[in-house]
């Protein structure tokens, strides 16, 4: 199939376009390098053996986006283009919804002119807010998100909900993803966060590295086995495979469907820390600091639905993610800006 990946240079999209690749897809990348390296595209082809087109536009740009659709022709979109820092969109939440929103209203708008609607979008475990139930299942109601990131996810949900009702042809598939961390086995893709990072793996790895002193553990006494936050890591190469699986759900007719990616596993922050260090030999010095506003307590999916659905299922445990996401940052202590 023929598939534009918009944020296709990002961390999750060029794992994704990896994936897709070896599948025998076709892919075209869309990314106006907002959050990316060019760089990226260079390795991408190193792992792929391709060279994959890419063009650097903004979703927002229904005219770049219509030459594109022309020339392409793509039979479906796997939509990961978006901001995504938690704390930054509490700073600037017309950023985020102008973005977020606006671009992928545009998207939509570009695309049925364009006879395609076949769609999978990057949604989040962040509209279940503060889950009325763990393990969540996809019959959960979603809640109140607690920052302005979490709402552009969960108002895209909506309004990919309402489009889907009044026009049947569209094929959607939602996908909410738990906490993707690790990399590609090669060691040359990977999470490369500007600034300081906001999540715990590019953290931790940072510190291993040296650029950071020490992991601060935001609360030690939550209602959890040892007090701090659980959550459910994915390994990202393993959440590219559910992509690439769920696009049999944009058969003619499919609808809408919903599902979580992640693995059924919860680990707390300081599960993380030991695994990580038993994985690499290295020791990561942490304090406890005071809770993180807007964390909640734990957080894992039931993985059920994927795996009976779309015969998905993660393969990699926390080891892996642990030793995939250090040979990356080992190997690239300050990201792409290497080569
Ligand atoms: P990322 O920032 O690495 O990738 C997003 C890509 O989109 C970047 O390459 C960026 O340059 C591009 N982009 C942003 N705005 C754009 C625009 N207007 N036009 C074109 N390109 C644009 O993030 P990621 O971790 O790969 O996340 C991919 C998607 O998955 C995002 O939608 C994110 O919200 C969602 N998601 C991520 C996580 C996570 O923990 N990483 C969890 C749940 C959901
Ligand atoms: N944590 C620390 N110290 C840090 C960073 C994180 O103790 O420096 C803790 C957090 O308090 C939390 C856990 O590690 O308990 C995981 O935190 P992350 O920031 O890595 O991930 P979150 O679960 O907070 O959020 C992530 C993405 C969101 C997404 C959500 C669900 O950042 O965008 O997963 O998919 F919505």
């Amino acid at each position: 199939m023929k598939i534009l990946v918009t944020g296709g240079a990002g961390f999750i999209g060029s794992h994704t376009v990896v994936e897709l690749t070896s599948e025998g897809h076709e892919v075209v990348i869309l990314d106006n390098l907002s959050n990316a390296s060019r760089k990226v595209l260079k390795r991408l082809s190193e792992i792929t053996g391709k060279q994959i087109p890419f063009y650097e536009a903004d979703i927002r740009d229904r005219a770049a986006l219509t030459d594109i659709f022309r020339k392409e022709r793509p039979e479906a979109v796997i939509h990961f283009a978006g901001l995504k820092a938690v704390g930054e969109s509490v700073r600037l939440p017309w950023e985020y919804y102008e973005n977020n929103i606006g671009g992928t209203l545009a998207l939509l708008d570009v695309m049925r002119s364009n006879d395609c609607r076949n769609i999978i979008f990057s949604s989040s475990a962040t509209v279940y807010g503060d889950p009325a139930e763990i393990p969540i299942t996809e019959a959960c109601p979603k809640g109140t998100c607690t920052n302005p990131y979490g709402w552009t996810k969960s108002m895209l949900e909506q309004i990919l909900t309402d489009m889907q009702k009044a026009d049947p042809a569209w094929n959607t598939v939602i996908l909410r993803y738990f906490n993707p961390i690790g990399a590609h086995k090669s060691g040359r893709i990977g999470e490369n966060p500007g600034g300081i990072p906001n999540n715990l793996m590019p953290y931790i790895t940072q510190v291993a590295v040296g650029r950071l002193e020490k992991l601060h553990v935001f609360g030690d006494d939550y209602d959890t086995p040892d007090g701090t936050g659980v959550r459910d890591y994915i390994h990202v190469v393993d959440l590219a495979k559910g992509h690439v699986k769920a696009l049999k759900k944009l058969a003619p007719g499919s609808g809408l469907s919903i599902y979580n990616l992640g693995t059924g596993i919860g680990y707390s922050v300081l599960d993380i820390v030991r695994n990580f260090e038993e994985a690499t030999g290295i020791s990561i010095p942490y304090v406890i600091d005071a809770r993180r506003p807007g964390d909640i307590a734990a957080c894992y999916a039931s993985a059920k639905k994927a795996k009976d659905e779309l015969g998905w299922e993660a393969e990699n445990g926390i080891r892996e993610m642990c030793e995939d996401a250090w040979r990356w940052q080992s190997a690239n202590p300050n990201g792409y800006e290497e080569d």
